[in-house]
Formats: C-alpha cells, structure tokens, sequence
C-alpha cells in the first residue's frame, strides 16, 4: 500500500474522531451559564411554546383570559376596538397568541378562533404545526399553523376536522406512519385517537391504563408522559406507572414497574420527562426515559383547601425502555421540583429550568419559585449527574415554558398562575419578561472550539442514506466531535411533547486544507421509528462546545 492509499485511509476513518482534547470548561463558576432579559413583555402568555423551522417562536395562552397585555387597535375580522367599555372588555380586542422572531427580537399577534387552553401539538412531516384541542368550542379542534406561508404572513387555522374526543390536558406525539399523530388522554377521557384519521368511521380508542393511573384526588394523571420508542411502539407514563402500547394493534405490551417513591408525577403534580438521547453506537436500540419531580401526595387538597404547600419530590428515575430488564434506576436533584421543563442540550445533558418547589400546579397552588436551573450530565456517576447553575430573579411559575434555540440558548417565557391577567397583590403575579437562559458553552472564550457556517447539500434527507455537512473550525477538532439532530418538541405544563435527540453516525471526516474546511459524512437515521420524518436541528459538537444548528429535514423516499 502506497504511503498515499494509507493516508486517505487514516484520514477517513480516524478523523471522526479528532485530536486534541477537549475544551477544559475550568472552574464551577465558568459552567454556570448567563441570563438575557429579551422583551419586558410578550403581550401573551407562553402557556405554549413551540420552534419553527423558521427560528420564530410560537406562543399562546388561553382565550378565556379574555384581557391579555395585547391590545389589537382592529378584531381579526376587521372591526375597530374602540376604548368603549364594551371594546375593552372584549376577547376579540387582544391577542392570545403571537409569534415571536428570534432574529428581530419582536412579536406579532396571531388570530386563534377558538380556546386552545391546555391543548397539546406536535409538527409533521412539512414542518406545519399541528395543534389539538383544548376548552369549551376548542375541545375538538385541529389547527394548524404552516411556518412559511409565501408573501402572506402566517397565522392559525382553523381545519374542519373535529376530534373524536374532548382533549383538554391531553399529551400527542407524531407518529412514524401516515405523517399522523396520536392524541392521548384529557380531562375524564381515557381513549386514545389518531389525527388525521385514515377511514371516515375511524373513532377513538379505549385505554383502561389512562383509567386506572387516575389518583384518587380526581381525575388526575393529566398530559401523560409519551415517547415514542425506536420499535415503533409508544411508551406512556401516568403519575407513577406506565406501559408500553402497540399503536397498530390497540395492545398493551409491556407493564413496567412503577416508578419508586411516593407523590406523582402527572398534572398537577407536574413532574417533567425526556427521553435521554439515542444512540447510534448501539443502533438506536436503547431507549432510555427519565421522570423528574413532582408533587407529594395529597398536594392539590393541602393547596386548595387549606392552603398549605407540601414540599414537591426530590426524586428523579431513569428506565431502559427496550430489551427485557426494566428497572428505575433513581437519583435526586439537589431540591424538590415541580412544574420545571426538561430540555435536551445539544451537549446531550438535560437542562432542567422553571417551576417552584411547593405544591402543585393549577391556580395559584405552588409557592417557592425553583429560581436555579439544573445542569444533568446523564454519563456521569450516579451521585455526581446535577449541577447547580445561574438563578434567576424572576418566578416562572404555572403556564410558564423554555425552548432550546437555534443558537444554542433558551428562551425563557410566560407563568401565570391565574385564570386572568393580574400583576398585583398575589403572590405571584403575571409574568410576561421573555428571557433567555444562555448556557456555558455559548461563552465567547470557546469560540475557537466552535464549528460554523454548517452548510448541509441533501435537502430532504432520506433514511439510511449518507449525507454530507460542510462546517469550518479555526482549530484542529477535539477527541469527540459529535453530529446531533433534535426534534423540536411543543411545549406545554412542564412536558415537551415530541423532544428527541439522536447522535448520528459519523462514517468520515476530513479538513479541506489549511483554511479550516471540514467535510463529514454523516448517515441519517434508519427509520421514521427512529426519527419521525420532519424538520431536525443538526449540531456539530466539537469537545463540547456546539455549533449554531442548522434546520435539516428527514423523509420518506
Ligand atoms: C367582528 O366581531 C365583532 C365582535 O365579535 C362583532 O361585533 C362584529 O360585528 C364583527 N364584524 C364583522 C365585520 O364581522
Ligand atoms: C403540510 O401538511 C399539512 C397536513 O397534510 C397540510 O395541511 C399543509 O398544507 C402542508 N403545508 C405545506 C406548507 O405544504
Ligand atoms: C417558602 O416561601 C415562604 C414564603 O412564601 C418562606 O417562608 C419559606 O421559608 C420558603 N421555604 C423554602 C423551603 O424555601
């Protein structure tokens, strides 16, 4: 072999993996992050968040709110506000949703028909939004929001379709076939459905589990935990248990064991879940969850009828969800939680943000605001996974929401534990500040670490197929270069629905030359099971530090 033959081969098997080492982050203090106040106020609530593949942001409350902080100088039907009474008090008169551009820093209101209050939302295959349920008119209704909609702007619409089943505090998650969705639960329903349905006379479906989860101060295991497994099956957690369900077959086919400990995890005990990233070194076989926090038992009654605010749960649990041996491996987060959202880093750590430490969630029954975010490090050693970083200073308590950007940071947006808009005398008064949560690799002082200017030629990416990114990095790459796509999810009390992260294979990485070029061949995910086809986030992380991700699309043939 030619010394030539030896080098090209060196160069494309060895370079996925870099050389030097990584970026010593230091001291503590250098891993702690920052806080951006962005806007005094969003006008809305951001009960609902969710990222386009456009980089806005969109956000909404519920209509029942009537007043929010919006005011509209003209109804969406085109009719004036005036500063009559009448018009003040009217609905119609105020925005109750907007979207926000990351680039611009600016928000604009979004027309919504009808109360889309504690509904839930996954996107499809296009990119589109679609957004199920909620209250009164909105029980039953599908909407959808297309992110680029030509020379017009975007906004809400209202499809025909109906529901089978009132969904009020229902979770959905796409779906690997038919660039569907799967509705499950709400408010004394316990069925599942499917949207869009295939057949006309296609209904809802029973599911005793969504029944016999319900503790017993209610009808409470509300916006159940859901993840859809790499095998194409869908797990579903409800307060303490949880199962493994065959879509296809309407069958149960797994029970696991119930998580450890006592109190529970589902509305309004308001615990959080993610699935940990998946992997391709094992071919995406291993699918791990984790549930974190929540509240104690009897937390809702202490709240409402005594107003007294049990301390929420410390406990975290981990589960491997495929194979044969299901065991919750639990952990503690440095103090008790709930109401917080979960977020995939692009780093792969969980970054745990928003909520309070006592009581639940609903009108006004929590107190102690969790102000620190927690960093977890899911390969570190069990005892050694959290660490504390940057507190706040402002609550984000009930209908508050994060979502991971483009960019790497998170925003930060909504809480408001009231049905109204009300900014004085409670304890915790509307919170409208949007912020964003800057995390410890978006440091200036990493910047040599840091790929960009990811260019990415195949558009869509089929499955299984090799595609090619193009990046530049001033430096030779770290020991660990990793290419990571995310799902971004909807988000909503405490759970983002749809969040997926997957590491992808690398077959082959090399540096154009002395300019800083690099060229890796990545392969894209074997299935939809793996990865729903739909709109990714692609990062290259280079010894921990990520680039600004890039919007990549995967789809069927
Ligand atoms: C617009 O909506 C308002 C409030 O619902 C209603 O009073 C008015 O008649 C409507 N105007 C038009 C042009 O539809
Ligand atoms: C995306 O798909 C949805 C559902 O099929 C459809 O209603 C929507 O018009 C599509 N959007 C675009 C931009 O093609
Ligand atoms: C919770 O907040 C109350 C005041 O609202 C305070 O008295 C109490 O010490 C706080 N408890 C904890 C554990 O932070």
């Amino acid at each position: 072999m030619s010394s030539n033959k030896i080098m090209v081969i060196f160069m494309l098997f060895l370079f996925c993996f870099g050389f030097s080492d990584g970026v010593n982050v230091g001291h503590l203090e250098g891993r702690k992050g920052q806080w951006q106040l962005l806007l005094k106020s969003t006008g809305v609530v951001a009960m609902h968040t969710a990222l386009t593949f456009k980089n806005t942001v969109i956000m909404f409350d519920q209509t029942g709110a009537r007043q929010s902080s919006y005011q509209l100088r003209r109804r969406f039907n085109g009719s004036r506000c005036t500063t009559s009474r009448n018009d003040l008090m009217d609905s119609t008169c105020y925005a109750h949703s907007v979207e926000y551009d990351i680039v611009s820093n600016k928000v604009r209101p979004l027309r919504l028909d009808t109360d889309p209050w504690c509904s839930s939302g996954s996107f499809l295959s296009n990119g589109t939004l679609l957004q199920t349920g909620g209250f009164g008119q909105g029980a039953k209704r599908v909407r959808l929001y297309r992110p680029s909609c030509g020379n017009h702007q975007c906004d809400w619409i209202q499809t025909s379709k109906f529901l089978s089943d009132e969904r009020w505090y229902a979770s959905t998650q796409i779906l690997p076939d038919h660039d569907r969705v799967v509705v499950v639960g709400g408010r004394r329903v316990f069925t599942y459905e499917f949207v869009p349905k295939i057949s006309h006379n296609e209904k809802s479906f029973h599911l005793p589990f969504m029944h016999q989860t319900r503790d017993d101060q209610g009808n409470n295991n509300l916006y159940p935990f859901l993840h859809l497994s790499s095998d194409g099956n869908l797990f579903i957690f409800a307060n303490r248990d949880s199962i493994l369900l065959n879509l296809r077959r309407n069958e149960v086919i797994k029970t696991f064991p119930r998580i450890p400990g006592k109190g529970s995890r589902n509305y309004p005990s308001s615990g959080s879940s993610a699935l940990l990233p998946l992997d391709h070194r094992d071919n995406f076989q291993k699918v791990e969850v984790m549930v974190c926090g929540g509240s104690a038992t009897g937390a809702i009654e202490a709240a409402r009828e005594r107003r007294r605010f049990l301390q929420g749960l410390r406990s975290c649990g981990r589960m491997v969800i495929t194979g044969n041996n299901h065991k919750w491996e639990m952990d503690f987060m440095p103090k008790p939680r709930l109401m917080h959202d979960m977020l995939i880093l692009p780093t792969g750590d969980i970054l745990i943000i928003n909520g309070a430490k006592h009581g639940c969630a609903g009108y006004d029954n929590a107190r102690n605001a969790s102000l620190e975010p927690y960093l977890y490090s899911p390969k570190r050693r069990l005892g050694k996974r959290f660490t504390v970083l940057r507190s706040t200073k402002i609550a984000r308590m009930y209908h508050s929401s994060a979502t991971l950007l483009a960019d790497g940071r998170v925003l930060v947006a909504g809480g408001n534990p009231h049905g109204r808009y009300i900014f004085h005398n409670v304890a915790y008064p509307t919170e409208l500040r949007l912020q964003a949560f800057v995390p410890h690799y978006m440091n200036k002082r990493y910047d040599d670490w840091r790929p960009s200017n990811l260019i990415i030629e195949e558009a869509p990416i089929r499955y299984g197929t090799e595609f090619r990114v193009l990046f530049f990095l001033g430096r030779r790459p770290s020991k660990v270069v990793e290419f990571i796509a995310y799902a971004p999810p909807f988000t909503t009390h405490s759970f983002s629905m749809n969040q997926r992260m997957l590491k992808l294979r690398c077959k082959s990485m090399v540096r154009g030359g002395a300019d800083g070029w690099m060229v890796a061949v990545l392969e894209a995910p074997p299935s939809p099971n793996v990865a729903p086809s739909g709109y990714y986030l692609l990062t290259v992380v280079n010894g921990g530090i990520p680039s600004m991700s890039q919007w990549i699309q995967f789809a069927h043939a």
